[in-house]
């Protein structure tokens, strides 16, 4: 095996000490007897951090172990390792990169990398955000870009509602279906409208795609001043102006797509919210940052949520992690942590190239409750699979139905608390079943209609959703992901994996044209046959 500069979590004394913890006390741990045991537990293990309290006493641990995983944390030097990120350190070792989407928040006049050129670009990026919200006869705002380039954006502008601009309309286009952004042009006029072609590298083949449908619409329909209703978000501004594009705003290599909504690519954020709420969004963000950077360990928030990821992976052996945001405004954030999570950790080598022998990346899921609740909760409560369940709860909403608010929040208790209580068949037993068949034998019916309980999950809960909380609850999500990462000794900043599909991609197009399938495999020829007959 080649050497990494800091062990790997597999290599560590913590580890082999964390197996035989599990052994003795993780697998038969349950979570009703834990709180029966201790009365403290809900305050030894819940944890402030900036804007976003964390209740973690509903999962399968108690302080031993975190104690344990701590351990974990410093033998593979995550300290070090943040450390060196937050310092600029090429620590995306397969590109050669440094990873600073931190220095993105970063105050201005701070000690962090590149702090003028980021500052440059924001003023910039800002000053032009609120000219066109200043300009009426732009009305509808499009933006076009996928992955990173979409995912922030169109996640956190819905979630930011209550700050937005009313009277104009963003959109988002994304897919290279035609079916994406044939509705959305459908309703617009060009001369009302700005789209904005985000591509951090401005050769992605669905936006260049959409991009150029975009221009052909626009100048079918008799517009021509492109400087106006065109502007790109981009790190390649000679190929954004190559396009015919002048509005442009850079940022760096060092920032990655799916780090980027703080980076010019949140430009469509800063439309709709404006320049000072985008400012606070950067400061809640650069808040978690410094927790981050310096609380302990044991009273660190994404430090702690990524060691039970850790936990949970790999001694329990889940295999995903449902996210049930109760605020419909952050409809997309499981869309959101997907690529987050996925793209970063859905790795299966370590930085020197050495196959894991464990797993990585859960696949991360969820809807909002309430929605989910009516669709698959059924499986959380009473499947065989154990799966983590994250809720995020807002105290204050920003709607005058209270009504509405306070069901939302029995609701989310309610979850939390069914996963873990459970009911055993014979408290069953005793129950009406208003819909049971008429005849079933009971014994048999208490049984479908009992719940194992000890299901584990977390309550993540902030006072409201603002510019600033939001900032802070994603930053916390990025860095609980760097901390996953860093345990499993991966590189969470490349995403090799997308490069086989596209490539095959283009062998493919021209042969869709032409029919000819010699060469490739039987399904595939079958398949393209079939596409064309
Ligand atoms: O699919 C891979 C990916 O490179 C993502 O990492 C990225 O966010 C997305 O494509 C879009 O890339 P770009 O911003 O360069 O168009």
């Amino acid at each position: 095996m080649k050497a990494q500069t800091h062990p790997r979590c597999d290599q560590t004394a913590a580890w082999a000490a964390l197996h035989g913890h599990y052994q003795a006390h993780g697998r038969g741990f349950d979570l009703r007897e834990a709180f029966a045991r201790d009365a403290g537990r809900f305050e030894a293990l819940s944890v402030q951090a900036p804007d976003v309290f964390a209740d973690l006493s509903k999962n399968l641990l108690d302080t031993a172990t975190l104690h344990f995983l701590l351990d974990l944390a410093r033998e593979c030097g995550l300290e070090a390792r943040r450390d060196a990120m937050l310092r600029g350190d090429p620590i995306n070792s397969t590109e050669g990169r440094a990873v600073l989407h931190t220095a993105l928040r970063a105050p201005r006049g701070a000690a962090t990398p590149f702090n003028a050129d980021v500052h440059a670009v924001l003023d910039a990026m800002l000053a032009y955000a609120e000219q066109v919200r200043a300009d009426e006869d732009l009305t509808d705002i499009v933006n076009i870009g996928i992955g990173g380039s979409d995912l922030g954006p169109q996640m956190v502008v819905p979630a930011l509602d209550a700050y937005a601009l009313h009277g104009k309309r963003l959109h988002f286009v994304s897919n290279v279906d035609g079916h994406d952004i044939s509705p959305v042009l459908r309703g617009l006029d060009p001369q009302r409208t700005l789209f904005i072609i985000a591509s951090k590298t401005f050769t992605t083949q669905e936006t260049m795609a959409n991009a150029a449908v975009a221009r052909d619409w626009f100048t079918q329909r008799g517009g021509t001043d492109i400087a106006r209703h065109f502007a790109a978000t981009t790190t390649n501004v000679a190929a954004a102006a190559q396009f015919g594009i002048r509005t442009t705003f850079g940022f760096w290599d060092w920032v990655g797509g799916r780090y980027s909504l703080w980076s010019a690519i949140g430009l469509p954020i800063a439309i709709a919210i404006g320049a000072q709420h985008f400012r606070a969004l950067l400061a809640g963000a650069h808040a978690m940052d410094q927790h981050f950077a310096h609380a302990p360990l044991a009273q660190n928030l994404p430090v702690l949520l990524g060691l039970l990821d850790v936990w949970y992976r790999n001694f329990h052996g889940f295999s995903s992690r449902s996210v049930a945001p109760y605020h419909q405004g952050l409809a997309r954030l499981p869309a959101y942590l997907q690529q987050l999570e996925m793209e970063s950790n859905g790795k299966r080598v370590d930085t020197a190239g050495n196959a894991l022998p464990f797993a990585t990346s859960p696949v991360v899921w969820g809807e909002p409750g309430t929605n989910g609740q009516h669709a698959y909760f059924q499986m959380l409560h009473q499947g065989t699979a154990g799966v983590p369940v994250e809720f995020i709860a807002v105290k204050t909403p920003s709607h005058p139905h209270a009504d509405l608010h306070t069901k939302l929040l029995a609701n989310c208790l309610a979850q939390s608390q069914a996963l873990m209580l459970g009911k055993s068949p014979a408290d069953a037993l005793g129950e009406k079943a208003p819909t049971a068949a008429p005849g079933i034998d009971p014994q048999v019916l208490s049984h479908h209609r009992s719940f194992p309980g000890n299901r584990p999950s977390t309550t993540l809960l902030l006072d409201a959703l603002t510019p600033h909380s939001l900032g802070a609850l994603v930053a916390l999500y990025e860095h609980r992901v760097f901390t996953s990462g860093a345990l499993w000794g991966i590189n969470s900043f490349d995403q090799w994996g997308v490069e086989l599909g596209k490539a095959l991609c283009s062998q493919l197009l021209p042969r869709l044209a032409s029919g000819d399938a010699t060469g490739l495999d039987a399904s595939t020829a079958g398949l393209l046959q079939r596409l064309r007959s």
